[in-house]
């Protein structure tokens, strides 16, 4: 029941022929320096099995090694999973921005850190450290100037530029939280976010440009605001030169400050960021990520997991907006003083090729990217990657949901020419990083396609079965939990610890409880089958379903609604939504929407919707109901059943 409908020895055949089966010797000094003191340590698997039994040590030589520290910790960690208490590098002082710009800045002033790819193919601006840093500081002395301090949560609402980047650094140098919300939501997503972060200031830009369009973003937040008394003011930058009208709470981005801004210093725990991610219940979760730990995370796994060596350009092409724009766009490429683009167009625009033109003309070595995007290419054809010269890639990621084996294939085959491995990484909001990937510690591990396969570093995943009890054996399935602490996990949900231990720790006692299940294989290899609970996965973008619904339900002529998610071949879900009456879905920039129309929705008597009724129906699998008898009303099935036979 767990395991998705893959072929095992598909699996097996497959793997054969990817398998690299070069053993070369190992040298740990030049693999990890940090590790060369380990005791007993002499081949890779020994250094995962370090990162695991001598946890402490292998992370504090690690956070010596690899970050800047103002002070250093006393305490490597303070973990109780099971009261959810997460600290990590306790008593160090540091400041995240100069991690990622001041120390490059000091070896490499005019290395690129950033390729803003604007939407128009071959207007790519290069921003080098120097100037990064530059433009962190005036930004960090204009939110100090105007009243922004340390603990406070600045609201971010910006497509992928160089701005917003600096505008996420100059929080952390400060000693602000940002919480960056993808700037495809809607103002009423926008709203709450703001409201529950209670943020007083917000950083927007004029317009943004993406797949040819304009997008009215200051006229998305003005809508916004005006539902959040908390905001005080709104930075506005410009992206076009369109003016925009300014209100008496708007401050221009462009006013001149000084280009030098002291780093506050920070403790490691103290708040990095918020992250909004839908839950199974309507309100979204603003999940907390911290300095130290979070940094060390996304900076370690993006230089393992990618293979990611000095002088390769990283693509990863997610949005600012979500957690692999924030650990992979931003983060842990400049924290390896990486050089790391930023895409602000779409995969296809202005053709199916886009992706791979860019990978052309910006010699990209690294290419980070989702199922969803990679299943839409593959049916434009072989030809739009053919006519460009991807030469330059070593390693092709993917991230977001399951990918299929069809995808994968043609990403291994087409896009990677048959030589740069295909990582397929999982991992959440919530765990900051990586966590499985096919080759965190060996360049020539076998990669089995459409797997996750290893943990990270440090990392140990477990199943269990309903009653909690850990699955000891392989070829098993069951609920995917992480039973050891790591630095990069998030530490709480802002403002409801409560909600977190609930979601995350109360589950399976113990363990941190993903959400997700997974199958081990017989080999002991990780392969995740999907969400658990009622979060759906669009485009590789978590949408809970209750929020969906809340959405709905505000429409005057709808009595409830119940939004379930259903296989779509590209999107991966798509959402279907059954509605009790007559309503329009305005406001939202949810896709991928199928609504029926019914006049009662099937639920239990004690009045739970029955969704997987539905998603039953959608799937037009009507032998595979199941067991009926909890009904209130069994002819609200039959309805929903014959209406959805007279849209199909
Ligand atoms: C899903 C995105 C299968 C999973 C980084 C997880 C995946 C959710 C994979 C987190 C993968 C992510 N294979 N499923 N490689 N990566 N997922 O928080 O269900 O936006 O729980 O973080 O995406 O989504 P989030």
């Amino acid at each position: 029941m767990w395991l998705r409908c893959t072929s095992k020895c598909v699996f097996a055949s497959l793997s054969r022929s990817y398998n690299n089966v070069l053993s070369r010797s190992f040298n740990i000094a030049a693999f990890m320096p940090e590790a060369a003191g380990f005791e007993g340590v002499s081949d890779r698997a020994a250094l995962q099995e370090f990162s695991l039994s001598n946890s402490d040590h292998f992370w504090a030589a690690v956070a010596r090694h690899r970050l800047t520290w103002i002070s250093p910790f006393h305490t490597v960690q303070d973990c109780d999973l099971s009261r959810g208490r997460i600290k990590w590098f306790e008593g160090g002082k540091l400041n995240v921005s100069v991690n990622c710009l001041d120390r490059h800045v000091h070896t490499c002033p005019e290395k690129v850190a950033l390729i803003w790819e604007r939407d128009e193919p071959g207007s790519e601006v290069k921003v080098t450290y120097r100037s990064l840093l530059d433009m962190t500081c005036r930004l960090g002395n204009l939110l100090r100037r105007r009243g922004v301090k340390k603990g406070d949560c600045v609201t971010i609402y910006m497509p992928p530029c160089p701005l917003a980047v600096a505008s996420m650094l100059a929080c952390a140098r400060i000693g602000a939280a940002h919480n960056v919300v993808f700037a495809g939501f809607s103002a009423e997503a926008l709203a709450e976010r703001i409201r529950d972060a209670q943020s007083s200031t917000v950083i927007t830009v004029n317009q943004g440009v993406r797949g040819g369009r304009v997008i009215e973003l200051k006229k998305t937040v003005d809508t916004a605001v005006e539902g959040c008394p908390s905001v005080k003011q709104v930075f506005v930058a410009m992206r076009t030169e369109n003016p925009v009208v300014m209100t008496d709470r708007d401050v221009s981005m462009e006013e001149l400050e000084d280009a030098v801004c002291e780093p506050a210093a920070m403790d490691s725990e103290d708040v990095l960021f918020l992250l909004y991610t839908s839950g199974s219940t309507g309100k979204p979760k603003g999940l907390v990520h911290t300095q130290a730990g979070y940094l060390l995370y996304a900076l370690l796994t993006h230089r393992y997991v990618f293979s990611y060596h000095d002088g390769d350009v990283f693509g990863c092409v997610a949005d600012i907006g979500w957690i692999t724009g924030h650990s992979y766009s931003v983060y842990g490429p400049l924290a390896n003083g990486g050089t790391t683009v930023l895409f602000e167009s779409t995969p296809v625009y202005p053709n199916p090729g886009r992706y791979w033109e860019m990978v052309q003309r910006l010699r990209i070595n690294q290419f980070y990217g989702a199922p969803t995007a990679i299943r839409l290419l593959l049916k434009y054809g072989d030809h739009w990657v053919h006519k460009y010269d991807c030469s330059t890639l070593k390693t092709l990621g993917s991230v977001g949901e399951p990918i299929n084996t069809e995808a994968w294939e043609w990403y291994h085959r087409v896009v990677g020419d048959g030589r740069c491995p295909v990582v397929d990484t999982w991992w959440q909001t919530e765990t900051g990083g990586i966590c499985i990937a096919p080759r965190p510690s060996d360049p020539d591990a076998e990669i089995v396609p459409g797997m996750a396969m290893r943990p990270f570093f440090g990392m140990k995943p477990v199943l269990v079965d309903g009653e909690g009890k850990l699955l000891t054996s392989n070829n098993t399935s069951g609920p995917l939990c992480l039973a050891q602490p790591w630095p990069g996990m998030a530490r709480t949900i802002h403002n409801n610890h409560q909600r977190f231990i609930e979601t995350y720790c109360q589950p399976y006692p113990g363990y941190f409880f993903t959400g997700d299940g997974a199958h081990r294989s017989e080999e002991g290899y990780y392969q995740i089958t999907g969400r658990l609970d009622d979060v759906i996965n669009v485009s590789g973008h978590r949408l809970g379903t209750a929020e969906i619904e809340d959405v709905v339900n505000h429409c005057p002529a709808v009595a409830e609604s119940a939004v379930i998610g259903y296989s779509h071949d590209v999107k991966g879900q798509g959402i279907r939504s059954k509605t009790v009456s007559i309503m329009s879905f305005t406001g939202t920039q949810i896709t991928g929407v199928f609504l029926q129309f019914v006049q009662r929705l099937p639920k239990t008597r004690s009045g739970k919707i029955m969704r997987r009724v539905l998603r039953k129906v959608v799937e037009q699998d009507l032998g595979g109901l199941g067991d009926l008898s909890t009904l209130d009303d069994p002819a609200a099935v039959q309805e929903i059943v014959q209406g959805h036979q007279d849209l199909c």
